[in-house]
């Protein structure tokens, strides 16, 4: 048997559906209910109606109402129903919704109610069960309404807990408890992580204070709604994890902080995204060239193998055109023609004085491959002493362990991405993580900007490494474009799954953001953090000790020297050994 009977009825169709069991008394009754519901429907629109409970007065009125309908007659399913926010909840008494799905109450919370009740019970404590069940749109109509035509309407934030409306005033009979909460506590815990959240002392009163972006928020949201912000501190810097368990289990109202959402499973403990922001590695600038390496670098194999190869032609071609024979070919004459080496290096060279027009145009080729090669060698090298290439950069997750960098990560960053099944994040290397255990330790390394390790961030926290590092001579990291977990993810507040209030928060997020106040606290955040004394203005720039801030010295250079006393060397024992095999040759 199915514990729930849904039946979506339209007009008409309803009546047949159901006995006659009015008596002759409920004609009264029936009447003012009608006319309450058309009033509700006048004033607080809704588009249909789900009905709990067995049979009773309100599935006579159906049949009078144009309106959809759904009759939840007993229980719950398991079934995730979304009803829609417009719908009107009618009960036949205060425990027909008792046992329903968790997540179909989650989504019908905010939802009005019309409770139907025994003559003999009180309203006080209806409405008090209802406050339990966090449900508080809630109104009540007893037996005797056709003749009292008086509605008790629960208020939470006074006392009785109930309003007696009567059906004739121009009283609203719902209205948001929550827009002014008299001072009532919102339940929460922050996580001091600058800028997000700064904790400071006022000088003038001496009182503690919050500041920061995510801090701001709730003191406005709090001083929005009447309420008092109740901060709980378990240690003095509670990390995420335990603020985002506490939420979760429903032991806090809100989290003072920020929680990203890679791949959300279920976003019953978000509100409405705060910002949106890129979740990336922020990679360390690659170093640059040092200057004993430029010679290496200019000298590109595939080019110096065209180069040869040019060199050979010019040779051959210049032995031919010379006699027009092949006669003085040979391996030597090509491979150490003294005039195709010095006309490639921009030497002078000797020039027949009788020479064939053939042999001209050959020499113009050479002088103009000389003039290209030495010009284009020239401008390479200077450009490079000038400014050096950089070592090659990480485009990708195995680039990590191409280059033996590390991606330093925390604990409960790792937990949390593994828990997600991050599809992006199983590409990286196991070995390329250097896991740090506690956050805060983390979060100050990150910070410092601790050039032994590349980090993931997301894009608010970079804004502020930005920030910092407009100081330094040159940056020091940068957020990678290709090493993106996403380009754009929610980044919300958590928030205990039945907040009654959420709607307000998420509505007070949009018109914060709306206003630009969110975005003018962001861009101020870094100067937030200067005056507090959480960074310095001017830190000490990482990159100044580097080698290529000074001039280029002999020792740069060094090498090329070395080997420019190798060939010597090699060139004059090769002139001793011609020198002392012609004079054995003479003297035979
Ligand atoms: C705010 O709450 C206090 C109780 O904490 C109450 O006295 C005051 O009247 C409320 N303010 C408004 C504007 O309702
Ligand atoms: C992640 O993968 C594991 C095993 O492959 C699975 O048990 C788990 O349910 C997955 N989690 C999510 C959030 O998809
Ligand atoms: C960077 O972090 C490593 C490991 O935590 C540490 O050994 C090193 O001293 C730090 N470097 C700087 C400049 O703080």
């Amino acid at each position: 048997m199915t514990p729930l009977v849904i039946l979506l009825l339209c007009l008409g169709q309803a009546g047949a559906q159901f006995p006659e069991i009015s008596a002759e008394s409920d004609s009264d009754l029936e009447e003012a209910l009608l006319s309450l519901i058309l009033k509700l429907r006048q004033d607080e629109f809704f588009d249909n109606l789900l009905i709990y409970g067995r049979d009773c007065i309100f599935h006579q009125l159906t049949k009078s109402l144009g309106v959809s309908t759904v009759l939840v007659t007993l229980g719950s399913t398991n079934f995730d129903w979304a009803f829609s926010s417009l719908t009107l909840i009618l009960c036949c008494d205060d425990e027909a919704e008792d046992g329903e799905n968790q997540r179909t109450f989650m989504k019908t919370q905010r939802n009005r109610r019309l409770i139907y009740i025994e003559e003999n019970m009180e309203p006080e404590k209806v409405c008090n069960g209802y406050f339990e069940d966090e449900a508080y749109n809630v109104a009540i109509v007893k037996e005797d309404f056709g003749r009292s035509n008086i509605i008790y309407t629960c208020r939470l934030f006074q006392k009785p807990n109930f309003e007696q409306v009567s059906l004739r005033e121009a009283k609203p009979i719902y209205i948001e408890n929550f827009r002014n909460m008299q001072g009532s506590h919102i339940r929460a815990m922050r996580e001091l992580m600058p800028p997000r959240t700064m904790a400071y002392e006022d000088k003038k009163t001496g009182k503690k204070k919050l500041i920061g972006y995510v801090a701001n928020l709730f003191t406005n949201f709090a001083q929005r709604l009447n309420a008092t912000l109740e901060l709980y501190i378990i240690q003095e810097n509670s990390n995420g994890r335990e603020i985002l368990l506490n939420v979760r289990a429903g032991i806090l109202d809100m989290g003072m902080m920020l929680e990203t959402y890679v791949h959300p499973k279920s976003l019953d403990t978000a509100s409405y995204p705060y910002i949106h922001a890129p979740y990336c590695v922020m990679l360390q600038v690659p170093a640059k060239l040092p200057y004993n390496l430029v010679y290496g670098k200019i000298l590109d194999p595939p080019v110096l193998g065209i180069l040869f190869v040019l060199f050979c032609i010019l040779s051959v071609l210049l032995i031919y055109s010379r006699k027009k024979s092949w006669q003085d070919l040979s391996l030597a004459n090509v491979l150490l023609n003294d005039v195709s080496l010095r006309g490639l290096l921009g030497q002078s060279f000797p020039f027949p004085s009788n020479a064939s027009k053939h042999l001209r145009l050959i020499f113009i080729i050479l002088c103009f491959a000389s003039v290209m090669l030495t010009t284009m060698y020239a401008a390479y090298l200077q450009s490079y002493f000038t400014n050096p290439p950089s070592e090659p950069t990480i485009r990708s997750f195995q680039d990590f362990t191409k280059f033996n960098k590390k991606l330093a990560i925390s604990r409960f960053e790792l937990d949390e991405l593994r828990m997600t099944n991050n599809s992006r994040f199983k590409d990286i290397n196991e070995k390329d993580l250097v896991v740090i255990e506690d956050s805060n330790e983390f979060i100050r390394i990150r910070d410092s900007l601790n050039q032994s390790y590349s980090y993931l961030v997301t894009g608010d926290h970079w804004s502020t490494c930005e920030e910092q590092q407009k100081m330094f001579k040159e940056p020091v990291f940068y957020l990678s474009n290709d090493l993106c977990l996403s380009h754009l993810i929610p980044i919300a507040i958590p928030v205990r799954r039945f907040l009654p209030y959420r709607h307000l928060f998420d509505e007070h997020i949009m018109s914060q953001n709306e206003f630009g106040l969110v975005g003018y606290w962001r861009a101020h955040s870094f100067l937030d953090m200067v005056r507090l004394g959480i960074r310095p203005l001017v830190s000490e720039d990482l990159r100044q000790t580097k080698t290529n801030d000074k001039s280029l010295i002999l020792k740069d250079v060094s090498w090329v020297l070395e080997l420019y006393l190798a060939a010597m060397v090699f060139s004059i024992c090769c002139f001793i050994l011609e020198v002392l095999s012609a004079r054995e040759r003479f003297s035979r």
